[in-house]
């Protein structure tokens, strides 16, 4: 979003006309930010033969799959349903990775029959597979690295008490569950956690992949997650990708010589590509003035965005609507029956009731992990893309919240 004489714009397109074409709270993505994301990336990588697989589960609306699909991305998924989703956008089953834990090997089975590329996190179910497909289906096994890495306990998935992924240290009993069945592995992959600053946790990572990787004879590809740090606040560090890039090369170079073939490498971004294009666009319902602050009581709260109460993250915001007013500190709190901060003692232009506020960084985990807490309808979610701002989905109403409910007679 830019500030243009005193008017925020995305592609030239004045953001509060936006609000008031399709009300608040609002999810607005900037398309061309995600294009640009993509290609910082793959400049980033330039020299390993890289295949990005955008993580679905950070933001799912289809018609981001779509624009993920025209840019050449795959696509990483981790349920069934989002394999189905990604499908319905267009994407070949074979660009589509499906990383799901703690299925069922029903849910595992469904998924060959979509016939995507299946990534098995544990031996219990690499054992079914294996005596149902043999070597008829080839898979891939998402290994656990024992790294700790990430932005938050709950982000981090790579470390020795985490649910994802088959011990590195089970090596031999996988094994022995591969050969005895006969299981055909194309790939390894691993995923660490989210918000990982230091470059050298990649660089470590791809080291146990390729020590593990030599156990194996027929890999096509090695995955190594993401996790790539965006900023959250102004001038918060990122992850140096120049530097994870320059160190894969050689590091992949050498393998894939030593391996004897030319190794695809994947990632599964989300955040990297979708957070910083995406806002939540809130009113300001009521100014609250207490004894210890002052509050801005939005009409939205963690039912939308939940990071900031699940995960203590910072979501930078500001004032759309009097980007001249004099800073004044504020806390930022939702409309819902419990107590759910979206900002705490933050310095925002002087708001008013009737005032929008941008909440930033609302592009990934965002709508995706909305729900409707209290009853709530879930926002409308805009695209602007080509210099238009298109809706992509629909607020929710109450026929939607009472769909599936089944009143009987009491
Ligand atoms: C298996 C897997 N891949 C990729 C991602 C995307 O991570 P990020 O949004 O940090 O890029 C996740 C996120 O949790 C994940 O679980």
């Amino acid at each position: 979003m830019e500030l243009q004489d005193n008017v925020y714009t995305i592609q030239g397109l004045k953001v509060l006309d936006i609000c008031e074409e399709f009300g608040t709270p609002l999810y607005l993505y900037d398309a061309d930010k995600i294009i640009s994301q993509i290609n910082k990336l793959h400049k980033a990588f330039e020299g390993i033969n890289v295949k990005l697989k955008y993580a679905a589960k950070s933001l799912t609306n289809i018609n981001i799959l779509k624009l993920m699909r025209k840019q050449g991305v795959g696509l990483d998924v981790v349920s069934i349903q989002e394999a189905r989703i990604g499908i319905k956008a267009g994407f070949e089953p074979k660009d589509i990775m499906y990383t799901p834990n703690c299925v069922s090997f029903e849910e595992i089975q469904m998924a060959v029959e979509l016939g995507v590329t299946i990534n098995i996190d544990n031996i219990s179910i690499l054992e079914q597979f294996g005596h149902v497909y043999h070597n008829t289906v080839p898979c891939c096994i998402r290994l656990n690295p024992h790294i700790m890495a990430g932005g938050n306990t709950k982000i981090s998935t790579g470390h020795i008490d985490s649910k994802f992924g088959i011990s590195v240290l089970q090596m031999r009993h996988l094994l022995r569950v591969v050969e005895t069945n006969n299981i055909n592995v194309v790939g390894l992959h691993i995923h660490t956690g989210s918000d990982i600053l230091d470059a050298e946790v990649f660089l470590r990572g791809a080291q146990i992949v390729f020590d593990a990787a030599r156990e194996f004879k027929d890999l096509q590809f090695l995955d190594f997650g993401s996790g790539f740090k965006v900023p959250y606040r102004q001038d918060d560090p990122t992850t140096d990708l120049n530097q994870v890039g320059s160190g894969l090369k050689d590091a992949v170079q050498n393998f894939c010589k030593e391996y004897g073939r030319d190794l695809e490498i994947w990632f599964e971004p989300g955040k990297y590509l979708v957070s910083e294009a995406g806002y939540l666009l809130v009113k300001t319902n009521v100014i609250k003035t207490t004894p210890a602050t002052v509050f801005a009581g939005v009409d939205s709260g963690m039912n939308h965005l939940i990071r900031p109460m699940m995960y203590e993250a910072y979501h930078d915001m500001f004032n759309l609507s009097n980007p001249g007013g004099t800073s004044r500190v504020y806390t930022v709190v939702g409309y819902i029956c419990e107590t759910d901060t979206l900002g705490s003692d933050r310095k925002l232009h002087e708001l008013r009731e009737g005032d929008i506020i941008a909440i930033k960084n609302a592009g990934a985990y965002g709508y995706s992990m909305s729900n409707n807490y209290n009853s709530r309808f879930r926002p409308a979610e805009v695209l602007v893309i080509n210099g238009e701002a298109k809706l992509i989905r629909k607020r929710e109403n109450l026929e939607d919240i009472l769909r599936n409910q089944v009143e009987i007679d009491i």
